[in-house]
C-alpha cells in the first residue's frame, strides 16, 4: 500500500476485536500525534489509556457521568454505552492539556490535539489496526474528566476506541474534494458545496 493508498482508505470503525496494539505498538502510534502541527510548541496531547480489567471500572464512571449530563437518557442508551466502554479491546481518552492564560488562542491548541488525533488513526490504519473517534455530552463532564486526570482546564476531546477491525470497514461515501475547492482570484469564492439547490 502507498503513503496516499494508506491515507485515501482509512475507515473509522467500532467493529473491533482483539489483540489491541501493544505497549510497544502503541508508543508508536502514538508518536505521530506528536508530529502534529503545534503552534508555541505547547504539546497539549494527553492520552489516558485504559485496557483490560481496568475497563468495566471506566463503564462504571461512564453510566454515572450520563447520570450527572445526560440524567433523561434511555436505559438502552445507558446499557450500549457500558457494555462499549466495557469491552472494547482499548480505549484512549483524549485530553487536551489547555492554557487559557497562553497568548496561543485555545481554537488553536485544540486543533493541535486534533490534529494529532488524525495521525493516530491514520497511524492505527497503517499498523493493521482500526477505531473510532466518539464523544458525547460527557466529554464536558468535569467529574468524569479529573476522574480521568484530565482536571480543569484540561478538558476530554473524546475518547478513542482501538482495536484490530473486524472484516473491512464499512466505508462511506467519501466527498469530491472539488466541491470543497476554489480558486480564489481577488473575489470572493463560492464553493460547489454550497450550491445544492
Ligand atoms: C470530535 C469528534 C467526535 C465524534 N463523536 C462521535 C460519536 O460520538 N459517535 C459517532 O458515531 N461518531 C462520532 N464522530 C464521527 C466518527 O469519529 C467518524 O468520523 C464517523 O463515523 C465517520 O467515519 P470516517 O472517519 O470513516 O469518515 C466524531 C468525530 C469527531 C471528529
Amino acid at each position: 500500500m502507498t503513503p496516499m493508498d494508506m491515507l485515501l482508505s482509512r475507515a473509522s470503525t467500532d467493529r473491533l476485536k482483539e489483540p489491541a496494539p501493544s505497549p510497544a505498538q502503541l508508543t508508536e502510534i502514538l508518536a505521530t500525534a506528536m508530529r502534529a502541527p503545534d503552534h508555541g510548541r505547547l504539546q497539549p496531547w494527553r492520552y489516558v489509556v485504559i485496557e483490560g480489567e481496568d475497563r468495566p471500572l471506566l463503564a462504571e464512571r461512564i453510566v454515572a457521568s450520563m447520570a450527572r449530563v445526560e440524567p433523561d437518557a434511555p436505559a438502552a442508551k445507558i446499557e450500549k454505552r457500558r457494555s462499549r466502554f466495557a469491552t472494547m479491546p482499548m480505549i484512549i481518552a483524549l485530553g487536551m492539556h489547555l492554557r487559557p492564560e497562553h497568548k496561543i488562542p485555545l481554537w488553536e491548541q485544540e486543533m493541535c490535539v486534533a490534529a494529532g488525533t488524525m495521525n493516530i488513526l491514520n497511524a492505527l490504519h497503517a499498523t493493521g489496526f482500526g477505531g473510532v473517534w466518539v464523544s458525547g455530552a460527557l466529554v464536558d463532564d468535569p467529574v468524569l474528566a479529573t476522574e480521568l486526570g484530565l482536571a480543569a482546564p484540561a478538558k476530554l476531546a473524546g475518547f478513542l476506541f482501538v482495536g484490530t477491525p473486524e472484516g473491512v470497514p464499512h466505508t462511506p461515501k467519501r466527498a469530491d474534494p472539488a466541491l470543497f475547492t476554489a480558486r480564489w482570484h481577488g473575489q470572493p469564492v463560492t464553493f460547489g458545496a454550497d450550491n445544492k439547490d
